[in-house]
C-alpha cells in the first residue's frame, strides 16, 4: 500500500460576478449557442471585473481555503500560484498574493504550467511537504485569461473564462494523502497554444497591440487531438501508480476545457459518466483554476466526501500535461 506523505486538507474557490453568456457573443462576432453548446459543452463563464486583478481572485479563493482549514495566513510556508495571466510582467502574483493576505512567513512564487499548473504545483508542495521544508502550502490555480482573449476572434474568445482555486496541504497522517503523480511536458508543439507577446520575444509596441499579439493563439483541433490523447493516456497511468483499476475512482476532476475532451478521458480511464465532476457550462475555460474550482465545488456539495479516491487530470499549453491521484 502506498503511504501518502501530504493531503489536501482544505479548498476555497472565488469567482467574479460579472457573466458572459454564449448569447452576448453571439452579438459580438459570428457564433451561436448551438454550436458553442454542442461543441464545448459551454454556457457561461464569469469574467474578471474593472479594478480586480488574477492576485484579487487568488486572495479570495486562499481565504475561503484557510477558513476551512483553520489556519491563519501566519501558519502558510509557501504560496504557489499557477496562472498564465498574472498581474504584471514580475514580480510573480504569488507576491501580491502574499501580501493580500498578510502570509509573511511564506515564500511565494509563480509556475507557469498552464492549465496543468494546478497539478504541478500540487506536485511541489506534495515534494516541500514529503522532505519536511514545509508544513502548510497554499497551491493557488488562478487566470484572468479575459484580459488576454480576442473578443474579435471566434476560435478563442467563446471558450475563457476567469477564476480562482486554493487548496491547502499539510503533512498526511494516514493513509489519506496524494498517493500518485504525473507530469509530462513536451516543448516542441509550444507553437500550437500560446501568447506570442508580453514576453522578450515580441515586446509591447504599437504595431505588437495592433496585431494583437498580447492575446491567445490556438490551433483548436490539432490541441483537441493532442488533449485527447495525453488526457486519456496520464489518467489510466496515474490510476496504475496508484494501484487502483477505472472502478475504484470515485470522483474524476478533469480540466475543463471542452466536454468532448473530458468524456473522451473518462472512457479512456473506464471511469463512469455519474463519476466525473463537470462544470465547464459555468465557467467556461479557466487554464488553471478549472480543476481547483472543481474540487472546491465537488466538495462543498457533498459529492466528494472523506475517503473518495480522486483524480485529477490537465492538458494545457506547452504543451504540459499532468494528473494526480489522491485520496481525500
Ligand atoms: O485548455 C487547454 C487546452 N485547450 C483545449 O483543450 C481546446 C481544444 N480544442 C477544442 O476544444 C476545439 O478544437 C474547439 C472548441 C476550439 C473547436 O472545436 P472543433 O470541433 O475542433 O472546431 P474546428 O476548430 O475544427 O472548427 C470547425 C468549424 C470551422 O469552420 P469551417 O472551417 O469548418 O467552416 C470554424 O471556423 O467551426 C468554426 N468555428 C466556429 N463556428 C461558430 C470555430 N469557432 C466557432 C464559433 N462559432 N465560436
Amino acid at each position: 500500500m502506498i503511504k501518502p506523505k501530504s493531503k489536501i486538507i482544505a479548498t476555497g474557490s472565488y469567482t467574479p460576478d460579472k457573466i458572459y453568456t454564449n448569447e452576448y457573443f453571439e452579438k459580438i462576432v459570428d457564433t451561436s449557442d448551438e454550436w458553442i453548446r454542442t461543441r464545448t459543452g459551454m454556457k457561461e463563464r464569469h469574467i474578471i471585473g474593472e479594478g480586480q486583478n488574477t492576485s484579487d481572485l487568488s486572495a479570495q479563493a486562499a481565504r475561503n481555503a484557510l477558513d476551512e482549514a483553520n489556519l491563519s495566513p501566519q501558519d502558510v510556508d509557501m504560496i504557489l500560484v499557477a496562472t498564465v495571466s498574472g498581474d504584471v510582467g514580475f514580480p510573480a502574483t504569488a507576491c501580491f498574493v502574499q501580501e493580500k493576505l498578510g502570509a509573511y512567513n511564506a515564500i511565494a512564487f509563480d509556475i507557469s504550467a498552464a492549465c496543468s499548473g494546478f497539478i504541478y504545483g500540487l506536485d511541489l508542495a506534495d515534494a516541500y511537504i514529503s522532505s519536511g521544508r514545509a508544513k502548510y502550502v497554499l497551491v493557488i490555480g488562478a487566470e484572468a485569461l479575459s484580459r488576454i482573449t480576442d473578443y474579435s476572434d471566434r476560435n478563442t474568445c467563446v471558450l475563457f473564462g476567469d477564476g480562482a482555486g486554493a487548496a491547502v496541504l499539510a503533512p498526511a497522517e494516514d493513509d489519506h494523502g496524494i498517493l500518485a503523480t504525473l507530469l509530462q511536458t513536451d516543448g516542441r508543439l509550444n507553437h500550437l497554444l500560446y501568447v506570442p507577446g508580453l514576453g522578450t520575444k515580441n515586446p509591447p509596441s504599437h504595431e505588437s497591440v495592433d496585431q494583437g499579439l498580447h492575446t491567445i493563439r490556438m490551433e483548436g483541433r490539432e490541441v483537441f487531438k493532442h488533449a485527447v490523447k495525453a488526457m486519456g493516456d496520464a489518467a489510466v497511468q496515474v490510476i496504475k501508480k496508484a494501484e487502483w483499476s477505472g472502478k475504484d475512482v470515485d470522483w474524476l476532476i478533469p480540466h475543463q476545457a471542452n466536454l468532448r475532451i473530458i468524456d473522451a478521458t473518462a472512457k479512456r480511464a473506464n471511469v463512469a459518466q455519474e463519476r466525473v465532476f463537470i462544470n465547464i457550462h459555468k465557467y467556461g475555460n479557466t487554464s488553471a483554476a478549472s480543476i481547483p474550482i472543481a474540487l472546491d465545488e465537488a466538495r462543498k456539495q457533498g459529492k466528494i466526501k472523506d475517503g473518495h479516491n480522486v483524480v485529477f487530470v490537465a492538458f494545457g499549453a506547452g504543451f504540459t500535461w499532468a494528473a494526480a491521484a489522491i485520496k481525500m
